[in-house]
């Protein structure tokens, strides 16, 4: 078992959100909740066409995996033929799509949702 020295030098913080209260992967407060309960979730709830289910960190992290903001350009145009052209919701901007898309995201592991806001290098391209 190899111990780095420099571990010591930096305090690492692994405990991510100080949520108080409730832990409930129900967010009524979220910005995103209200387009995705009216729209997404007919959908995403249950995994209907193999979408990604809400708050299952399996399905979403290949997906996850491509950016926010290819989920993002893939929730506008749609990706035929089970994902309709922004998820059903015409009537969105593009930023109650991201919420709903965040709200589908935050619902995973807090684990999950630190990494991908720490945005780590997996592949670096200048
Ligand atoms: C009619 C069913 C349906 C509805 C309604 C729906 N989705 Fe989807 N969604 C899907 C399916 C099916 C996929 C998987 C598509 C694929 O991988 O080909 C998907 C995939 C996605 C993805 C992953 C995109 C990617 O690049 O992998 C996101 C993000 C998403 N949906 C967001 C939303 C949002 C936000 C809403 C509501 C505004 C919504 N969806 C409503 C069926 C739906």
């Amino acid at each position: 078992m190899v111990l780095g020295v420099f571990a010591t030098s930096s305090f690492v913080t692994i405990a991510g959100c100080s949520k108080s209260g409730s832990d409930s992967t129900i967010d009524r407060k979220h910005p995103g909740y209200a387009v995705y309960r009216k729209y997404c979730r007919s959908c995403h709830q249950g995994g209907l066409a193999n979408s990604p289910i809400f708050g299952n960190a399996e399905d979403w992290e290949p997906r996850i995996a491509k950016g926010r903001d290819v989920l993002l350009e893939n929730t506008i145009k749609g990706m035929p033929p089970g994902m309709p052209k922004k998820g059903l919701c015409t009537g969105c901007t593009d930023e109650e799509l991201e919420d709903a898309i965040d709200y589908m995201i935050q619902a995973l592991d807090v684990e999950q949702s630190s990494e991908l806001n720490s945005e780590q290098p997996a592949e670096s391209q200048d």
